[in-house]
C-alpha cells in the first residue's frame, strides 16, 4: 500500500491510514465542501495560481522541489468562508491536518522549510506530530502578538497566535538573520531599548534614521496598519508581514514558494516582492487573489510557468492544466484587475523587515 499506510497514528481510529484521496472524499460525503475542479487561474513570470483543494494540487507537486512552505489553513473554528464550511470534528480536522502536512513534508526539499500558522492549542498537535516524522525536524517556535484577543472564561486570556517551522532534513537549511527597525519612543524618538555596550555593534545596520535590530521569536509588530485597505478581510487575509519574515528567514531569491491555502494572496504578494517564485491555490473563489495578483503583478499572463516552476510539477499534468486554462476564453483575471482599481486605492503596504 501507499507510503502513508507506513504512518499509524497513536490513539484515535479515524486518524490512522492517512491517505489523501481518503481525506478528500470523506470531505465531500460529509458534506464539509464539494471541491471545485482543479483549474489553473493564473500563469505569470513570478508565479501560478489555482483554485484547488490542497491535497489535490499537493498530489501533483514533486517530492522534494519546493524551498519553502508557508500555510495558514482554516482554524476549524466556524468562520464560515463563502466557499467553505469552517467546522469539522476535531479528530476528522486533526486527520485532515495531517495528510497535508505529510504532503508539505514530501513537498519540501532537503533544507526547505515549513511554517505552519495557527493557534498555539492547534500548533501543539501540529508539533507532536512533526516530531515523530523522521524527515524533519524542529526549527522554531514564534509568538505572534493578537490585536484584540479577549478573555475567555475560566482560562488564562490568549495574545498570541503562533507560528512553528520545521525543517526538513538532509541538507543545511536557509537561515537568514532578518532585521526590523528598533522601537523608539512617539514622543521623543529616542531608543526605548538600552542596548548597552551592544548599541556600537549595530551601527552597521543603520539605515532611513533608524537602527535595524534582529528579529526574535516575539512579533508584536505584524498586526496591519489601519489604513492598509489592500486586505480581502472576508478571507481572513493575514498581513503581508508575516509570510514576508518567514520567506526572508528562509530562502534566497528565485527559491520556490509554496502556500496551497493562499486566501486572499499575501504570501504570494510577499514572495513576489522579495523575487521568490510562487505556487498558490486555495479552494475558494479566486477573486480576492487574483485581484491582488492583477493590482501588484499585472494580469498580463504566460504561455508557461518560468523553468524552476515548471520542475516542480509532472510535464503531464502542467500540459493538461495549461491546456485548459488556454481553452477558457475570458480569464478571470483581467475582470479581476477592473474591479480591484475601484475597490483598492494603493498599495499601503510597507515592509518592517530586511535582511542586510
Ligand atoms: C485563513 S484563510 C488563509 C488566508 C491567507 N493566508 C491570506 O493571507 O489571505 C484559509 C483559506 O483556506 C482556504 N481553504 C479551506 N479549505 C481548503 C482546502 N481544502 N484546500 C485549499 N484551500 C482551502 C479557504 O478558502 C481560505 O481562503
Amino acid at each position: 500500500m501507499s507510503t502513508y499506510n507506513k504512518t499509524r497514528v497513536q490513539g484515535g481510529k479515524s486518524i490512522d491510514n492517512i491517505s489523501p484521496s481518503r481525506y478528500i472524499s470523506r470531505m465531500q460525503t460529509n458534506g464539509f465542501y464539494a471541491p471545485p475542479p482543479l483549474s489553473m487561474e493564473y500563469v505569470g513570470p513570478g508565479g501560478i495560481f489555482f483554485r484547488a483543494d490542497a491535497l489535490q494540487l499537493l498530489a501533483n507537486i514533486k517530492t522534494g522541489s519546493i524551498d519553502l512552505a508557508f500555510v495558514d489553513p482554516p482554524f476549524n473554528l466556524r468562520k464560515s468562508y463563502p466557499d467553505f464550511g469552517d467546522e469539522m470534528g476535531a479528530e476528522f480536522y486533526k486527520g485532515w491536518c495531517r495528510t497535508w502536512l505529510l504532503e508539505l513534508v514530501r513537498v519540501l526539499k532537503p533544507g526547505g522549510s515549513l511554517f505552519i500558522y495557527h493557534l498555539p492549542r492547534w500548533l501543539i498537535e501540529f508539533g507532536n506530530w512533526l516530531n515523530t516524522i523522521h524527515s524533519v525536524e524542529y526549527k522554531a517556535w514564534i509568538a505572534l502578538k493578537m490585536k484584540s484577543g479577549f478573555p475567555v472564561k475560566g482560562r488564562i486570556h490568549p495574545a498570541h497566535y503562533g507560528l512553528l517551522q520545521y525543517a526538513k532534513i538532509g541538507a543545511p537549511p536557509t537561515f537568514n538573520v532578518v532585521r526590523t527597525k528598533s522601537p523608539v519612543c512617539r514622543h521623543c524618538g529616542r531608543l526605548i531599548r538600552d542596548y548597552g555596550g551592544y548599541k556600537d555593534k549595530y551601527k552597521k545596520y543603520e539605515l532611513d534614521g533608524a537602527m535595524w535590530v534582529q528579529i526574535s521569536d516575539f512579533w508584536e509588530d505584524t498586526r496591519p496598519a489601519r489604513q492598509e485597505k489592500a486586505r480581502a478581510k472576508f478571507v481572513n487575509e493575514l498581513p503581508v508581514q508575516i509570510p514576508e519574515r518567514a520567506i526572508l528567514l528562509a530562502t534566497k531569491p528565485g527559491d520556490v514558494v509554496l502556500d496551497c491555502f493562499a486566501g486572499g494572496g499575501s504570501t504570494l504578494r510577499a514572495a513576489q516582492l522579495h523575487q521568490r517564485l510562487w505556487i498558490g491555490c486555495d479552494i475558494g473563489k479566486p477573486n480576492a487573489a487574483l485581484a491582488r495578483i492583477a493590482i501588484f503583478f499585472g494580469a498580463e499572463e504566460r504561455q508557461s510557468p518560468p523553468s524552476r516552476l515548471k520542475e516542480c510539477f509532472s510535464e503531464k499534468f502542467l500540459k493538461t492544466a495549461l491546456h485548459q486554462s488556454a481553452q477558457r476564453k475570458r480569464r478571470r483575471i483581467s475582470k479581476a484587475g477592473k474591479l480591484a482599481k475601484s475597490n483598492v486605492a494603493a498599495d499601503k503596504y510597507a515592509s518592517k523587515s530586511r535582511v542586510f
